[in-house]
């Protein structure tokens, strides 16, 4: 009977065990040149990196250790942590390894196969379609949201500046979901007024969700996540996400079959421009070419959902903290906003205005150097790739490892020092254009930077407008944490000074 039990205990762990060895010593064969740290029997090098709070550091670590890329395993799976800059330059500029790495398989519930998850001939049509949308002449119509939901923001902020420090993210992060959600459907769902927002909760929800799956093994196996609390939690935030953008997307779909004249007219009934949302502008095409799915449409707007809030909500967020805590650089922003505005200090911002604002731009590309929203990025090699006489094997995942390369002093001197005059026209010129990469590079790079910009330099501006910056007192810590955006467990506190 004890001799049963054994083996029933003991016979799946020298399954797993002679798996683990097998695929090692397979993949071993081609990378044995890489450094890397030794691991593990079963699990690699998992306890180092798997939670939020020590994979970057540690990353960090193996990256000054070997300096150049290097590999970690996690269990039986190599990662390839590119670092040397012609590495990136070769991945990124490859039109063939564009498939997203294992961890992008936990989005795409919520986001389906749209732009961010997609991959070949599926991602090469969508990104064709989708990129007249941010053509600036349509971002130029988003600045009044902006504008808008950046005054809300103003009015929180003051609400909030009584106490000695006020943590910036979760304020920050209701407005960009504002943002988001009215530029990308054309709807609101009032998340800076509204806390009990149920889509808001949701939302929330499934970035959680992410993060856990990401960082807990139990629940990324698909067999078991399904016995877990975690997977319940994302099947009712799904319905209710989903079920809202299908929503909106009918509403829409209905106004412009309804009565197509008035829905194309580009102003209202009561003559006023009207706005057009993302998802207006994917339903417009759908018309043209019918291969374009309601269900393409939604996927695509969910992406919009997701890659287009927590990430400027980040940024703006440490931007803010970096100007708080070097107050000679938030003085020279703050003059070059008070130049422009020297003719109607109460006046909104505008498309060209927010172009003349090259210091806080500056600024900005400085903040996403020193603090990088997306700290990598990840890729499947989905057939073997010759790359400069190493084989890189089938099934590798690579990881461009960009917080490293932004932090080193062989691309930045003095790489701890916030300067953003490391952007000036002059300095920026001879710059390898794959050292700084906040946006990721090549065909694959981020659709939505100059929304992005624009979004930021928007809340940026309005906040310096009605705020001065100081640091937090007591001092505060800020603590990174990475759930695949970068952000600090102690949160991001600064102090507000009202400037009238
Ligand atoms: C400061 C803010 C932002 C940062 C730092 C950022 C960064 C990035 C990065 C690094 C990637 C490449 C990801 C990868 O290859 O896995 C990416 C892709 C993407 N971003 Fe952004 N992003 C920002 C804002 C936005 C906004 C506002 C939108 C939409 C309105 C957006 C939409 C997308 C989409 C759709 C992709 C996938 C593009 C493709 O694969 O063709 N992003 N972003």
């Amino acid at each position: 009977m004890l001799g049963t039990i054994l083996l029933i205990i003991v016979s799946p762990l020298i399954v797993w065990f002679a798996y683990w060895y097998y695929t090692v010593q397979y993949y071993e064969r081609y990378l044995k040149n890489i450094p890397g740290p030794r691991g593990l029997p079963l699990i690699g090098n998992s306890l180092d990196i798997a939670s939020t709070t020590t994979i970057l550091p540690t990353l960090i670590s193996y990256y000054n250790k070997y300096k150049r890329s290097f590999k970690v395993y996690i269990g039986s799976q190599p990662y390839y942590f590119a670092t040397d800059v012609k590495d990136l330059e070769f991945i990124l500029s490859s039109t063939t390894i564009l498939t997203k790495s294992a961890i992008y398989k936990f989005i795409s519930k919520w986001l389906g196969i749209g732009l961010l998850t997609s991959t070949g001939n599926r991602w090469r049509k969508h990104r064709k379609i989708i990129t007249p949308a941010f053509h600036f002449q349509i971002l130029e119509d988003f600045i009044e949201v902006f504008n808008s939901q950046s005054e809300i923001l103003v009015s929180k902020l003051k609400e909030e500046s009584k106490p000695a420090s006020v943590d910036l993210y979760p304020l920050i992060a209701r407005c960009t979901l504002d943002i988001i959600c009215e530029t990308a459907m054309g709807t609101t769902v009032n998340a800076q007024n509204d806390l009990d927002s149920e889509y808001v909760k949701c939302v929330k929800m499934l970035l959680q969700v992410i993060t856990e799956r990401t960082f807990s093994p139990l629940l990324a196996n698909d067999m078991l996540y399904i016995f877990s609390d975690t997977y319940r939690r994302e099947k009712y935030a799904l319905k209710i996400v989903h079920d809202y953008t299908r929503s909106v997307i009918k509403r829409r779909k209905a106004e412009f079959f309804g009565d197509s004249k008035n829905y194309e007219s580009s102003v209202d009934s009561l003559g006023r421009k009207k706005k057009r949302a993302f998802l207006d502008l994917l339903l417009e095409y759908s018309t043209r070419d019918p291969s374009f799915t309601e269900e393409d449409i939604r996927q695509e707007v969910d992406t919009f959902m997701f890659e287009g809030h927590d990430t400027t909500a980040t940024s703006i967020t440490f931007a803010l903290y970096a100007l708080a805590i070097y107050p000679d650089i938030q003085e020279k922003v703050f003059a070059e906003i008070e130049n422009i505005f020297s003719d109607d200090p109460k006046r909104n911002a505008n498309y060209r205005d927010l172009q003349e604002m090259k210091y806080l731009e500056m600024v900005i590309k400085e903040s996403l150097r020193v603090y990088p929203t997306v700290a990598q990025i990840g890729r499947a090699l989905e057939e073997d790739v010759d790359w400069n006489g190493v084989l890189l094997p089938k099934g590798l995942m690579i990881y461009i490892f960009l917080y490293g390369v932004h932090q080193s002093s062989e691309w930045y001197e003095n790489p701890e020092k916030f300067d953003p005059e490391r952007f000036n026209a002059e300095n920026s010129k001879n710059r390898n254009p794959f050292t700084y990469i906040p946006f990721s590079a090549g065909v694959r790079n981020c659709i939505g930077q100059k929304f992005a910009m624009l979004e930021m330099k928007s809340a940026i501006s309005h906040i310096l407008r009605n705020f001065e910056l100081l640091p937090a007192s007591p001092e505060h810590k800020i603590l990174f944490e990475y759930d695949g955006i970068l952000k600090s467990t102690s949160g991001v506190r600064i102090q507000l000074k009202k400037r009238y």
